[in-house]
């Protein structure tokens, strides 16, 4: 996630344009740069990087002049971290300058016909096309202009602009991303966060959707995009510094839970396009993906989870024999791999070792490889054949939540392209996941709104020693995930287990109390785990069972139950992961565990 700052007043603004970007950091970036109004003149400085480059190349920041400006740190999105695409952009002349948070979807359409219009582009960026688009529409009122562009964006965005001719101001957008002004005396503030201002004042407004702010040094004026006033009330904040770089959460792992739905959104809804999947990452033609013989994916942990769910959709769908494989097993193995062989690397990072070499693997024995990646411009995203970047932005805490998320969804948009064009899935079938993939967002937003009775139970059932999550199939790939966020935040030992399979030995650990959780949401096998819960309620076993709204009867089955709405089966796993994180969030907060940074464990495993 970018992170924006802007600062208006008297004193110079570098200084403290570099220091607020710091507290920013927190939110992930790859580059940085800055904007001063210096004397009329639009200067730019940026770097590629950590924000050291940029203070060594602005001598923290007293190289540049000007008591107006704008910083950014950015998380690419579209073009790689590099120093041109690096934030601010400027417009063609020079004349204006736009800092941005959010994805511009429309903005290929724009920067095509921009460039007919004989503009020339620096940067492979969406955000560039703002900045161009304003200078184009200009006429001399920066207002009516900013309100034209905003009428012309599909996307989501938070916005500073600076312009030449309007030296005393910065104009200040939002629709979907963040963002606050902060007030103070004779100056004035913008920033994608608190934590970037709180050094200045506690003073802030909260800007909402669609409102258009000018800062100047003496006030702030809000209106809406019928350039009416908006009267605000400003809030006090009363955080500190740590608990406002977490939004007011205690753990990132939390905050990354809660931004669920709209990492999920803004994952799926670039790439769904007048009621059509439109993935034009993949560049394999129909005839190509009909010759594929099987499908294997490459992933670790969390991601290869996803995998397993993968396998689950796939073959159901598609009916291509599909493998989910563990990246360091593949390695080893020998696999029988070739070039009727689709393989599809899932991984948050892009920086996994193990999956970076399975993939060259894959890739030497003539696979094509797709990857589904968050991190973009990483080695991964860089040697596969096709990306599909999720949207989740930078995830901190360890254990992965959105990105997992993500990466689901994305599975979800191959499975009905692919199915679509290979002629698996009727129109009405097609049309019936597009509606439910739009839904998902919404649905999840129910479950976190409504999650009082998980944190009950968490504090019920912290004490367990030993957890078994039992599911069968895409119940079952979903109990790998549930079982390993569990055990990786709270040190509760837990397995995962196919339910059918634990009469072939694992029952033997079932005793009196033992937690089993059994995930109960795939309807055609409802009654087949049913008869599982009560073969380990048999041994003495406690069990919390998660089903969807329309099996209230299983309320008379287990010790306690956890409902998520119904959406198509293969979805299913997308909502029901959510009872999970929390449940093993909260098990672990009641622990007393270092939630965002377990024992043992790094983000990014880079080595094998
Ligand atoms: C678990 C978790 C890990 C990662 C795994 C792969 O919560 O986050 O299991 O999923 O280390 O990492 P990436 O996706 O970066 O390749």
């Amino acid at each position: 996630m970018c992170g924006i700052v802007g600062y208006i007043g008297e004193e110079q603004a570098a200084p403290f344009l570099l220091s607020g970007l710091e507290k920013l950091e927190y939110r992930g970036y790859d580059s940085a740069g800055l904007c001063l109004n210096d004397g009329g003149t639009l200067v730019v400085k940026k770097s590629k990087g950590k924000l050291t480059e940029l203070k060594t190349l602005t001598h923290n920041g007293s190289s540049l002049h000007g008591t107006v400006g704008i910083g950014h740190t950015r998380w690419a999105t579209h073009g790689e971290p590099s120093d041109v695409n690096a934030h601010p952009h400027l417009s063609e002349s020079g004349r204006f300058a736009v800092v941005h948070n959010g994805i511009i979807e429309n903005y290929l359409p724009l920067k095509e016909k921009l460039m007919d219009k004989g503009i020339t582009f620096r940067s492979n960026t969406d955000t560039e096309v703002i900045a161009q688009l304003i200078e184009y529409y200009y006429q001399g009122d920066l207002m009516d202009t900013i309100i034209k562009v905003l009428s012309r964006l599909d996307g989501s965005y938070a916005l500073g602009v600076l312009s030449k001719d309007n030296p005393d101001e910065i104009i200040a957008v939002r629709k979907e991303s963040p963002l606050i002004i902060g007030l103070g005396e004779h100056e004035n503030f913008i920033a994608s966060d608190i934590p970037a201002i709180l050094s200045k004042t506690r003073k802030i407004y909260r800007l909402e959707n669609d409102e258009i702010a000018v800062i100047k040094r003496d006030g702030v004026s809000v209106f809406n995009t019928d350039k009416e006033p908006v009267q605000k009330e400003y809030e006090t904040i009363e955080w500190d510094i740590h608990a406002a770089e977490k939004g007011g959460y205690e753990h990132f792992m939390f905050k990354e839970i809660m931004e669920q739905p709209k990492a999920i959104h803004d994952t799926i809804s670039p790439r769904i396009k007048d009621g059509r999947v439109v993935l034009n990452e993949i560049s394999l033609t129909a005839e190509q993906i009909r010759s594929f013989r099987k499908i294997n994916i490459l992933a670790c942990g969390s991601a290869y989870h996803v995998g397993v769910v993968a396998k689950y959709i796939f073959e159901k769908i598609l009916r291509i024999p599909t493998e989910a494989d563990l990246a360091s097993e593949f390695r080893y193995r020998d696999p029988i791999v070739d070039d009727k062989t689709l393989t599809v690397v899932i991984s948050q990072s892009g920086e996994t070792a193990d999956t970076k070499e399975a993939m060259k693997e894959a890739k030497r024995r003539g696979s094509h490889v797709i990857s589904i990646v968050n991190v973009l411009g990483s080695a991964i995203a860089k040697e596969s054949d096709d990306v599909i970047y999720t949207l989740a932005g930078p995830e901190i805490a360890v254990a992965t939540t959105k990105a997992y998320s993500t990466q689901l969804a994305v599975i979800y948009l191959m499975a009905i392209y692919f199915g679509d064009l290979l002629g698996k899935i009727t129109d009405t079938e097609y049309q019936n996941y597009l509606s439910e993939l739009l839904m998902i967002p919404d649905k999840i937003q129910q479950i976190l709104d409504n999650s009082e009775n998980v944190q009950y139970l968490a504090s019920q059932l912290f004490h367990a020693d030993d957890v078994f999550f039992i599911g069968r199939n895409i119940d079952y790939a979903l109990s790998l995930e549930g079982s390993l966020k569990l055990k990786e935040i709270s040190y509760i030992h837990s397995e995962a287990y196919a339910a059918g399979e634990l009469k072939h030995g694992t029952i033997s650990l079932i005793e009196k109390g033992t937690l089993v959780i059994a995930l109960a949401t795939h309807e055609e096998l409802i009654g087949k785990i049913v008869s599982n819960m009560k073969e380990v309620q048999a041994r003495g076993a406690y069990v919390l069972c998660l089903a969807t709204e329309r099996h209230q009867e299983l309320k008379d089955v287990a010790q306690n139950t956890i409902f998520i709405p119904p959406t198509c089966d293969m979805m299913l796993p997308s909502l029901a992961v959510i009872p999970l994180q929390l449940f093993a969030y909260y098990v672990a907060s009641q622990k007393g565990c270092d939630i965002d940074k377990p024992r043992n464990l790094a983000k990014s495993v880079t080595v094998e």
